[in-house]
């Protein structure tokens, strides 16, 4: 059988990170890329040579030629600056847009039938720039945000709960700003509602580290964060390459999804919503019924994906 061809764009920090979930978990063969040719030759290597110690069985290779990408099943774009302390998501988009946009074309040139995955902040306009450059069909265009950043909302909440990570579910929709929106009227520790486990306040403080969570590390390292982003990554990654139609919250491409009205484009915009992942990638957006109050967040949430998406669109006309 054909192991499955996984291309990273940017082989920094999340980009090498990505390649390890996807190497640990034996997903496929591993394409690294980035404008420094020595930095993506040298960590696939350094990779390939864990592999009898950790017992994967892939193929790793770097460079900067985009002919190494060709055939590639999933595309991940990485490729980009990463914040500064004192530096917001939204602060990137000028460097961002240029490097996502011409990474993009690359892709659809050499990897045309690929499904991307995009990591390159801010978020959600940058999928929008990937969809509108790489001219892929929207369902075969995502968005990692929402695997992160309920990731967080988890983590925190089993920290006040001392109970395992696992039994926690919870929904996280909006766009990948400090205004995304942790849902505790969804969230379960193993089907208990979180209300009957924890206090309000408690329960807010764990939405309010989650909304800020990228911001904490940020703060703590001087860069952004790189294991748990990429292990969102390869989350998506593994649901579509194993065709698991795996709910998962992903920055994904909606029309007039859960009553937000299209965005300046007139058709639609990229926010994070629940969707099902299998092999045709974005295979279904998940609705949900919100109350009023989450009605008001998710709309202000992607209002700002909108504002974000209008930048992209001034600075490349084409783009719209
Ligand atoms: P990094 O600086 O460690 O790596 C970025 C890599 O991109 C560098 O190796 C650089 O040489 C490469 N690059 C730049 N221009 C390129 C081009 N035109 N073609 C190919 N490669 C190019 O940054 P890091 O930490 O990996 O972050 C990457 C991006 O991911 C940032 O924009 C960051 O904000 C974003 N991010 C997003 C997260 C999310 O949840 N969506 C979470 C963490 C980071
Ligand atoms: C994060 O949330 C910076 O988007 C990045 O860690």
């Amino acid at each position: 059988m054909r192991r499955a061809k996984i291309s990273i764009i940017g082989a920094g920090n999340t980009g090498a990170a990505c390649a390890v979930w996807a190497a640990s978990k034996e997903l496929g063969d591993i394409v690294l890329l980035d404008i420094a040719e020595g930095v993506a030759k040298g960590k696939a290597l350094d990779l390939y040579e864990a592999a009898p110690i950790e017992g994967f069985d892939c193929r790793i290779e770097g460079g900067s030629d985009y002919a190494l990408i060709a055939d590639s099943d999933i595309v991940i774009i990485t490729a980009g600056i990463p914040r500064k302390p004192g530096m917001s998501r939204d602060d990137l988009i000028q460097t961002n847009v240029k490097i996502v946009r011409e990474v993009s074309q690359n892709v659809a040139k050499y990897a045309p039938n690929s499904i991307l995955i995009v990591l390159s902040n801010p978020l959600d306009a940058m999928v929008y720039t990937a969809w509108k450059s790489s001219g892929f069909p929207a369902s075969r265009v995502l968005g990692q945000a929402g695997c992160l950043d309920v990731a967080r909302f988890r983590a925190f909440l089993s920290l006040k709960l001392g109970c395992s990570v696992e039994d926690i579910q919870a929904l996280l929709l909006g766009g990948h700003g400090d205004d995304m929106v942790p849902l505790p009227r969804f969230t379960s520790v193993h089907g208990i509602p979180i209300d009957q486990l924890l206090s309000e306040a408690d329960i807010n403080e764990c939405v309010q580290r989650a909304k800020v969570g990228g911001g904490e590390i940020v703060q703590l390292m001087g860069t952004s964060a790189y294991y748990a982003p990429a292990a969102g990554v390869i989350q998506m990654a593994e649901a579509i390459i194993k065709d698991k139609k795996r709910i998962l919250p992903c920055a994904a491409y909606c029309e007039d999804a859960f009553g937000v009205a299209p965005g300046q484009t007139g058709k639609g915009f990229f926010v994070g919503v629940p969707c099902i992942l299998g092999k045709g990638g974005m295979e279904k957006v998940v609705e949900v019924k919100f109350n009023d109050a989450e009605a008001a967040l998710f709309a202000e949430s992607a209002q700002h994906v909108k504002d974000l998406v209008a930048v992209v669109q001034k600075l490349f006309p084409e783009l719209g």
